[in-house]
């Protein structure tokens, strides 16, 4: 059923007709694949280099596509448009990257008048954005970001370094952490003290949980003297940013639909890893690890405030 459906829309689109059965297809949840909708799947198939061998598989992520497009669709924040993640049911998108395991936090208080502007990025404190690829490792790359920083800024690297998340994933697990299927800044924090942490050319990513490799943990490697918890208020986190970007647990339930601007739409069950970096405009500049295609050339500015529950559970390393 299903590859004549495909085979219909091959059709379509190649004898340029407009109005065959296609446009009267119901799918799940009652979304009509348009042509509209074919022309943005192919667009998008294009952008993001996705491919289907299995035409049945093709014809499901397109009614997946198509359901994340109509949620765009009725977005009045100016924040949503597609993203590599729209062939992803929400729950999909959940189980492999809403994978912070933490404890859900008491709510932060927003006692911050405004925000003093300050941005880690531009002053040359920031690395690289990363991408985790399909493993639930946000926890690594928020922890590998707040160190690579906080050397910087302790003038013990420079912007190039690039720390091992790997090392992180496979090797940490006696502090809770639990690889791809989720972990904790504070945990890694607690295994970096211990063990150190080597850089991404001795120990590289490969987004999958594997077996620890002590013959690659070798120099140079990076300590951290501790951590600290932000006190859960606004203006306490404020005031740490002012030294160094600091690890924050995020709300991001919809950031699957982020492509740009000032971000609100979001509650407070943390659920995600990722670095803030700054405030500019009054508002938070936060540094993600879904790679640079994704929102704001891989960040997010999110609303001032405790937006996404961004100061709920934030720390950062001493140096
Ligand atoms: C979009 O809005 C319409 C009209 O309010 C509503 O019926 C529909 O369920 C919404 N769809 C999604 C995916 O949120
Ligand atoms: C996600 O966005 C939708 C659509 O704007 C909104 O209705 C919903 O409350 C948001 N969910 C969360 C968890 O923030």
């Amino acid at each position: 059923m299903n590859k004549l459906i495909l085979l219909a829309l091959a059709g379509t689109v190649l004898l340029g007709a407009t109005l065959l059965l296609v446009n009267h297809k119901r799918v799940s949840n009652d979304v009509p694949i348009t042509e509209e909708v074919i022309k943005q799947w192919k667009q998008y198939k294009l952008t993001y280099n996705k491919k289907f061998s299995d035409p049945d598989q093709e014809v499901y992520r397109m009614e997946v596509f198509a359901q994340n497009l109509e949620v765009v669709k009725n977005d009045t924040t100016g924040t949503f448009g597609v993203t590599q993640f729209f062939d992803l049911t929400p729950q999909e998108f959940a189980s492999t990257y809403l994978t912070l395991k933490v404890e859900n936090a008491e709510e932060a208080v927003h006692d911050a008048e405004s925000n003093t502007d300050i941005n880690w990025v531009t002053a040359g404190k920031v690395t690289g954005v990363k991408n985790q690829g399909q493993c639930g490792s946000c926890w690594a790359f928020s922890t590998t970001g707040a160190l690579e920083s906080a050397l910087i800024l302790a003038g013990q690297a420079t912007n190039s370094l690039d720390l091992s998340e790997q090392q992180l994933v496979d090797c940490s697990s006696s502090y809770g952490n639990q690889g791809c299927n989720g972990g904790l800044m504070d945990s890694a924090f607690k295994y970096i003290k211990v063990s150190q942490l080597t850089t991404e050319g001795n120990y590289p990513y490969h987004a999958k949980d594997q077996k620890c490799s002590q013959a690659s943990i070798k120099a140079p490697l990076y300590g951290l003297k501790g951590f600290t918890d932000v006190a859960k208020t606004t203006s306490a986190l404020q005031t740490a940013l002012l030294k160094q970007p600091i690890a924050i647990a995020v709300d991001a339930t919809n950031w699957s639909y982020y492509t740009g601007g000032v971000f609100s739409n979001c509650k407070t069950q943390l659920n995600h890893g990722v670095l803030l970096v700054g405030v500019v405009n009054g508002n938070w500049l936060v540094k993600n690890s879904w790679g640079t295609s994704w929102g704001e050339k891989g960040y997010i500015t999110l609303q001032a405030g405790n937006t996404c529950g961004l100061a709920n559970s934030a720390s950062f390393p001493t140096e």
